[in-house]
Order: C-alpha cells, then structure tokens, then sequence
C-alpha cells in the first residue's frame, strides 16, 4: 500500500525507518520530511497541516494510510477532515478525531477526562480571568513547588514549575493576562508530584489496544537533568522500574479506563495514546496525555519492535488490533540527540556535518531531526539536529555505542549530554 507520513522530526526519520522495512508498503512518501527521511521514502514539500493540499496529493497518488507524527494536524482535526469527504473517507488517518485529540489540545478537557473515569492524576483547579480569585486561593491550599499549565498548545512550553507561592500567584497572572496568547487564557493549576517518569505508547483501534515498549526520555540540556527543557536530549527503553507489577497498575488503572472511556463517551480514537507517567511510591499516576508518539522516545522505541509495524497500523486503522502481533526486541536501545550549541535558545543553522558516512558504517542508526542538504553536504538545521540510536545487551552498552558514533559525528558548536539514562 501507499502511505504518506506527517512531521519532519527525528520520530518522523524512525517511523519512516520502521515503515519502510514492511513488505505491506509500496511506497512511502514524508511529508515534508528532512534530509534522512528521503532514504527511507520520498520527500514532499507540503505542510502537515495543509489539508487541501494533503487531500489533493492523497487523491493523486493514491494514498492508503495516513500517519500523523505531530499534534498540530490531529488537535485541527485531520481525521475528521479526512473521513467526512466522500472522496477520502476511505483513507486510514491514524490518528485520533479532534474530539479525541483533546487529551493534548487541551489540559482541562484531559484533567476532566481523568477525573470522570477515575485515572490517577495530580489534584487540580482550572481557572480563567474571572476565576482568578479560586485559583489564587487553590495556591495557598498546595505546597511548594507549584505547577501552571496552559490549557492549549504550546509547543512545549506551556508548563511552568515555580518555587514559592509568590512567584505562582504573580506567574498565575501573567499567564491569565496572555503570556501564551489564547492558550493560556484557561490555566490548569496542580499539585505537584514527586518521583520518576516514563512514556508509555498505547495503540488502539478504539476498542483493543496494545502497549509499546517504555522508555524514558531527557528534557532538560544540562547533565544531571538542569537547565532549560528542550524538545528532548535522549531516550532509553526498556524502563526498569516499569516492571511487571507497575504495568499491571498501568493497564488496569490508566490504559483501560481511557480506552474505554473514549469509547463510553463515543470520542472516535484510531491511534496513539502516549501516556507522560510519574512513579509515585511504585503507584502511577498521570501527567499528561499525548495523542501522538514521542520524540526523542520513539527514536529509541522503534527499534525494539520486532513486528511488521504497518500490520500494527493497518490494525488501528480497521479495528483488528487484537488479532495482531506485536513482538518486541529483548536489548535495550539508547539515543543521544546531537545538538546546536546555544539550543534551546538562538542557535544558528547551516553547519556542514561530517563523519556521516563513517557513522554509517557502524551499528549505531542515525535519525535526521534537525538537518537540511546544501550544495551536496548536510548542513545543521535546527536545534535538535541528529539522535544517534543503539542497541546493547545493557543500558551501559547500548549508551557506549551511540557516544562513541556521537563523538565522531561533527558540526560547529555540537553538544549533547553525556548522562542518558543516569537515573535509571
Ligand atoms: P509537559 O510540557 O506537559 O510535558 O510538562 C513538562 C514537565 O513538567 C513534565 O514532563 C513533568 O516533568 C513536569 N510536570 C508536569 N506536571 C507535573 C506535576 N503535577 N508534578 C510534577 N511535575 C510535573
Ligand atoms: N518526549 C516528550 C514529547 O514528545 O512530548
């Protein structure tokens, strides 16, 4: 079959990878890719969430499946764009419908969610300008630190972590006042919780569902977990704490009512459901919900599937997911993202990378994030530019190779962190 994937990222160079390794597909175009993506597929230059355009180009090639990386098409409701027309009803959108695609697009309708189906989540209050009031006097009944959560997308900043009351309560303000535009206009205050976090990837076809290989994943740039977030600076699965008994209380008290849940409030979901999980006493509770996959986790994630991935998909898509195999690899994969150096702030782009090629002979797997062709060479082009994935028999292993390829892989100003996984 043919198939179009969304998204430019490093996820979007490891699902490509993935994708293309199944006999099931014809061809695979990326849309609009980067400079790795194109030896997996076929780049083209349309915007993800260009859906006139995207339907034009489905029409003309005959796309079968549709998989969206990001979260900007599925929150804008490419699903329901897509099956609402007659001419490409028949398309399979993985992806959930923009009902459904609100467990991102917005944190009170997911905190709501949660608490209509009894999922362990942090305690809450949503508040608005005309409400600020409550939501000054919710403040005082927490401890410090306190969490604001902008209600709608923020490109992964909308979450702020602050260390007195004062400084929540002005901070509190400023984000009712417009500090992330309409976004913020709604703010989630919660309590905070301590402990250690994963990323669990459910697929389901609304009804079965099947769980991804944990992983973890890096946010902060500095070693030791300081510093500002970035999108991600590295990756590792399997997670050891996310052991037998705590992926039973995962499935029996999260996965399993928010599938069913959906279903009860007939929210159409045909996708991914990534679940941001924080360890609290062995017992997990829920961050946040995505309706996408990971990045820098899925860099890592797809390694260890051992199925045909697009027989997964095909699944979600036609609501047989049950009778699909998933089969995992037993080693651990690890990605180190090679970045710009000045990123997460101003970064500058366009430096000529080298020692690709020697990478390439190694086993390490080079996923593109942030890379571009000029004049022949590939040049940086973003602040996360490169995640350098490999497998080991142990965590140390698997970290070794990709620091090894890491060291060899050059452009101006490279860094990246040399303690993934040191939590673990
Ligand atoms: P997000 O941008 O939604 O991924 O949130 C950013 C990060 O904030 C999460 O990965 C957590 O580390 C942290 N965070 C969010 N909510 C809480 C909470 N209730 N308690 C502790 N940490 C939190
Ligand atoms: N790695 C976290 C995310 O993709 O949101």
């Amino acid at each position: 079959m043919k198939i179009l994937l969304l998204g430019s990222g490093g996820r979007e160079h490891a699902l490509a990878w993935k994708i293309a390794q199944s006999a099931r597909v014809e061809k695979l175009y990326i849309a609009p890719g980067n400079a790795g993506t194109n030896a997996a597929g076929e780049n083209v230059n349309m915007k993800a969430t260009d859906f006139p355009t995207l339907k034009a180009f489905a029409l003309e090639k005959g796309i079968d499946m549709i998989v969206v990386g990001p979260e900007d098409p599925l929150v804008q409701g490419i699903f329901d764009y897509f099956k609402a027309d007659a001419a490409t009803a028949h398309i399979a959108v993985i992806g959930p419908t923009a009902k459904g695609a609100m467990l991102e697009g917005s944190k009170e309708f997911a905190k709501e969610f949660m608490v209509r189906h009894n999922i362990p989540t942090a305690r809450y209050k949503s508040v608005t300008s005309a409400t600020l009031q409550e939501g000054l006097d919710f403040l005082e009944t927490l401890e410090a630190p306190y969490v604001l959560k902008a209600d709608g997308l923020c490109a992964g900043k909308g979450v702020l972590i602050l260390p007195t009351l004062e400084e929540a309560k002005s901070e509190l303000k400023e984000m009712l006042g417009g500090m992330f535009g309409d976004a913020s206009a709604t703010v989630v205050i919660e309590e905070f919780l301590s402990g250690i976090e994963c990323s669990v990837f459910v697929m389901t076809d609304g009804r079965h569902y099947k769980v991804l290989p944990v992983a973890k994943d890096y946010k902060r740039i500095g070693e030791g977990d300081k510093g500002l977030n970035t999108g991600g600076m590295g990756s590792v699965t399997p997670v050891p704490f996310a052991d037998e008994v705590f992926m039973e209380k995962v499935r029996t008290r999260i996965i399993e009512p928010t599938v069913n849940g959906l279903q009860e409030e007939g929210i159409r979901y045909q996708g991914f459901i990534f679940l941001g999980l924080i360890n609290v006493k062995g017992e997990p509770m829920v961050i946040e919900y995505n309706v996408r996959m990971g990045d820098p986790e899925t860099e890592s994630v797809m390694l260890r599937i051992k199925s045909d991935f697009v027989e997964l998909l095909e699944g979600v898509a036609q609501g047989d997911l049950d009778r699909r195999t998933l089969e995992f690899d037993p080693r651990t994969a690890a990605c180190v993202m090679l970045v710009s150096g000045g990123y997460p702030e101003a970064y500058e782009k366009g430096k000529v990378m080298s020692g690709l090629e020697q990478a390439a002979q190694t086993d390490s797997i080079l996923f593109h994030a942030g890379t571009a062709m000029k004049d022949g060479q590939t040049v940086t082009n973003g602040g996360r530019v490169i995640a350098v994935c490999s497998y080991g028999d142990t965590k140390e292993e698997a970290l070794a190779k990709s620091y090894k390829v890491a060291d060899r892989i050059d452009f101006e100003k490279k860094y990246f962190r040399r303690d993934i996984g040191f939590d673990l």
